[in-house]
């Protein structure tokens, strides 16, 4: 075992692999290069906005936050495409379940486009899609969400580089300035393997744990595939999040 114990606690911290994630600055990812850090990185402890300040949305979800095939509807109809549950748990680095935590998701819609002002794709808004939704994670760590499966979609990278279809997650903790961020890509999906994003992780493992897995036992019946997608917060085997490439 490569962890130790913290003194004061009754945990195991589990180091980090710094080989999981990838490096900031990844030329095949043409942006990486403009946002990656020049100089070695400085710590600062967490200051008293951060420890003392509000958690947003915990006590204020609504009945449709985590339906998006309904939450966006202007006539009363559902959003367009295959018809999902995503779902799955939250864990830390031990394995154990985290309960009450907010976890917010955004996609484009069936045919690859965003919601937002500066999205420039050619495929059609959905008029009853809006894209975003929350939950927060049960007893047993686990949220769970109605969606449709978003469609690929093409990005000024390469000249022709795609986006496999995917699901963007946030993972918020007790504070703003704990908020994690990663995506999930579905299972089976080929275009995985050709995104410049994606193919900025060297681990594959790393990759196989961003996917999600089609799960036959808890479709929908007669409406709904389902995939799970469970979310690591620490440890060996964290998940990758975006906004943590120096560690979390
Ligand atoms: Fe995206």
């Amino acid at each position: 075992m490569t962890g130790h114990f913290l003194p004061g606690t009754d945990g195991v911290l589990f180091q980090r692999d710094r080989a999981w994630h990838p490096p900031a600055d990844t030329p095949g990812y043409k942006s990486s290069t403009l946002r990656a850090p020049r100089h070695s990185l400085l710590s600062f402890g967490p200051t008293r906005s951060e420890m003392a300040g509000p958690t947003f949305g915990h006590e204020r979800l609504g009945a449709l936050d985590n339906d998006l095939i309904r939450n966006f509807s202007q006539d009363g109809g559902d959003a367009i495409g295959q018809r999902l549950v995503v779902y799955g748990q939250v864990l830390d680095e031990n394995a154990r379940p985290v309960p009450g935590t907010l976890v917010e998701f955004w996609q484009a819609n069936a045919g690859g486009r965003y919601r937002h002002k500066k999205e420039g794709y050619v495929a059609a808004l959905d008029p009853n899609f809006g894209g975003f939704g929350r939950a927060i994670t049960d007893a047993q760590g686990f949220y769970h969400f109605r969606t449709v499966r978003p469609g690929a979609y093409p990005w000024p990278n390469g000249g022709n580089d795609w986006r496999p279809s995917h699901i963007h997650f946030s993972i918020f903790g007790h504070a703003f300035a704990q908020r994690l961020i990663t995506q999930m890509y579905f299972e089976g999906d080929p275009m995985i393997w050709q995104c410049p994003i994606v193919g900025t992780i060297p681990d594959r493992a790393a990759i196989e744990q961003l996917i999600a897995r089609l799960d036959r036992h808890n479709t929908t019946p007669m409406d709904a595939l389902a995939y799970r997608f469970d979310i690591v917060l620490r440890g060996r085997r964290s998940t990758m999040f975006e906004n943590r490439l120096e560690g979390n």
